[in-house]
């Protein structure tokens, strides 16, 4: 029986190198873990949040290293206002803390910033550092650095259904011609790619109302690391067991 460990393909090690070729356009991360990596130290938790907040920092520099396009940061969910108002309060402003750190940083490296999600609710400081940023990086060329914050996947769904529903009341659009891509082009994410990679900290293993409609064939990567200690070199592991992955589509290859 030995042929049933025969490998089709050559087994990708924490040493092989990265296929320059096929690096994930779009990577999308779930930083998860924040609270539990503070609760481990006997910190609270927004020492978690700060920590994460570096390794926001250290992925960007290496999926911008790796030459993917986009990254997508799930920072902020339209659940996570349910959380204590110290916590929810200390999230919103991370971001402005985030940027008057890096925004240079950021220009320097040719990065876009950007922002996912409702604006209705967020602060007006946490507004207005990021509005800052994507204005100041807006004609910038390399990685877009997403922050998907006040966002739920949903949400984003029903109302682009309602969006829709809408426009065929007022004869601006023939239902029956509605397709996926116009469909997509209703969504909060309508200028991105769908993501190719999902990578979600931790060891949850769940979406947690992320990116539901754009995630249909994305490939999911899940680490048991906490998101403060994730590092390039997760990072890389995750693009390498991508680039192992054969994507069908629901086809045959
Ligand atoms: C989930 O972990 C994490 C969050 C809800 C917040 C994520 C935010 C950051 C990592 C910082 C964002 C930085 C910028 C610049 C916007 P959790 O706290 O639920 O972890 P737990 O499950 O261990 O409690």
């Amino acid at each position: 029986m030995a042929w049933l460990w025969k490998k089709s393909k050559p087994e990708a090690n924490a040493l092989s190198p990265l296929d320059r070729d096929n690096i994930p356009q779009h990577v999308a991360v779930i930083m998860d873990g924040n609270g539990r990596w503070a609760k481990q130290r006997g910190l609270p938790r927004v020492a978690g949040h700060h920590a994460g907040m570096k390794a926001v920092k250290r992925i960007t520099i290496a999926a911008d290293e790796l030459g993917v396009k986009t990254l997508t940061m799930y920072a902020f969910s339209t659940e996570n206002w349910t959380r204590p108002r110290e916590e929810v309060d200390y999230l919103m402003r991370l971001p402005s803390e985030f940027l008057a750190i890096e925004l240079q940083e950021l220009i320097e490296k040719n990065v876009q910033v950007r922002m996912t999600g409702w604006r209705e609710g967020l602060p007006a400081h946490t507004l207005a550092a990021l509005d800052q940023a994507e204005a100041d990086t807006r004609h910038n060329t390399g990685l877009i650095l997403n922050f998907a914050l006040n966002y739920g996947s949903r949400r984003e769904i029903l109302e682009a259904v309602k969006t829709v529903a809408r426009e065929a009341e007022a004869g601006t659009l023939d239902l029956d011609k509605l397709d996926e891509e116009t469909f997509t082009k209703k969504l909060l994410t309508a200028d991105l790619p769908d993501p190719d990679l999902l990578i979600r900290t931790s060891g949850e293993i769940r979406l947690s109302n992320f990116m539901l409609w754009q995630s249909a064939y994305t490939e999911f990567w899940f680490s048991n690391r906490y998101w403060p200690d994730f590092g390039k070199e997760d990072f890389e592991e995750a693009v390498r067991e991508y680039q192992r992955r054969t994507r069908r589509y629901g086809g045959l290859k």
